[in-house]
């Protein structure tokens, strides 16, 4: 009997997902003794009855690593250890299912198990490790906040689009002698927010690791504007960025097993900041939001999850359960799990992106 492999991608999708799925399976199929499943919309096909699972086979998987999204669909909601429940007032709960998953891959001879995920999904792969479940972690999450990998898969591409984006807002913003916002994602870490402000040439970047002062803001703004009050400036600020006396912007989520805040809005909170602290030129703002997440992975991406994809699967043969693929330029390592969900990556604010940064003149806000 064939062993039995089961792979989900789990949490927000990144670009790159498609390209880890088609590296485990090519290389899955070199050993000849292994089946690939993939349980579909992350862990919950296992969960579901009757089950969401489907055969992985290299046809199948042919040409999907230039594919955006995951073939297996995602969520970020819910999941083993708090799946949603109605209870007997029929109020939204969740309820922990996760011996019941054990029991059902017990069920489906399964013999490993691979979760693509961040944070949130390498937190369910420790639970269910702790429980004796035989399993590997690959590290993915466009917010490069997972600790012990250089680089997750899906962050560059976020970070050309949020450039592309830099790009098209400067010649705006000159032409308009305007005061352009680009609002972008990353949660907690300032890392795509950071990254395209260098790239882009911001003359502002505002990112959750270091809270800014409007006053500072406002300055550097008046600096580039000559005696007819002409000039511009491109401030890029991370979703999770806040002045110095408030919190981050954020909405409540009611979603059922969801994450229970949903950041954005940083943006806004800036423009009217700004306004009211006597900015002298128009503000205009864009948020852009999914648009990091979604399409073709670049190359520098595709490789990364086709090396994390090869090597998952060497752990699955050399059984490292617990273990998770990290990225250690030049090499592909195995890291604990449960190292990695200690704490979240984040950028240090006398690290050399930082220095390089102020060197270039691009204000923190500080
Ligand atoms: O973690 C990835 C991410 O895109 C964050 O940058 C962002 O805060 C969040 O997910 C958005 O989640 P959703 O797609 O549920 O709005």
């Amino acid at each position: 009997m064939k062993k039995r492999l089961l792979i989900a991608t789990g949490g927000g999708d990144c670009p790159g997902l498609n390209a880890v799925i088609r590296a485990i399976v090519k290389r899955a199929s070199q050993e000849h003794d292994w089946e690939i499943l993939g349980s579909i919309d992350a862990f919950d096909g296992v969960l579901w009855d009757p089950m969401g699972l489907v055969e992985l086979t290299p046809e199948k998987v042919a040409g999907i690593h230039v594919k955006g999204g995951t073939i297996l669909g995602t969520t970020n909601k819910g999941g083993p250890f708090a799946w949603p429940v109605k209870d007997a007032e029929g109020n939204w709960t969740t309820v922990d299912r996760g011996q019941d998953f054990i029991d059902r891959l017990r069920y489906q001879n399964i013999d490993a198990v691979i979760n693509i995920g961040g944070d949130g999904s390498q937190r369910i792969s420790q639970q269910l490790f702790e429980m004796g479940c035989p399993v590997i972690g690959i590290p993915k999450t466009i917010d490069n906040d997972l600790s012990d990998t250089d680089f997750t898969f899906g962050f560059q591409t976020a970070v050309d689009a949020a450039t592309d984006a830099m790009d098209k807002l400067v010649t705006t913003a000159a032409s308009h002698h305007r005061v352009l916002i680009l609002e972008v994602m990353g949660r907690y870490a300032g890392w795509i927010a950071l990254h395209a402000a260098i790239a882009g040439g911001a003359e502002v970047c505002l990112i959750p690791e270091i809270p800014y002062n409007i006053d500072k803001i406002i300055k550097t703004i008046n600096e580039r504007l000559d005696n007819r009050g002409r000039g511009f400036a491109n401030i890029v600020i991370a979703e999770g960025a806040c002045p110095i006396d408030k919190g981050m912007v954020y909405s409540d989520n009611d979603t059922p097993g969801a994450m229970k805040i949903k950041l954005g809005g940083a943006g806004l909170r800036l423009s009217e900041e700004l306004r009211e602290a006597g900015c002298p030129i128009e503000i205009r703002e864009t948020i852009l939001g999914h648009l990091q997440r979604g399409g073709t992975p670049n190359a520098f991406d595709r490789i990364l999850a086709s090396q994390f994809g090869v090597k998952a699967f060497e752990l699955v043969l050399e059984k490292k359960w617990g273990h998770m693929v990290s990225y250690r330029h030049p090499n592909i390592e195995a890291v604990l799990i449960s190292d990695a969900i200690k704490d979240y990556n984040l950028v240090n604010p006398e690290g050399t992106l930082i220095r390089t940064a102020r060197g270039l003149g691009i204000s923190l806000g500080d």
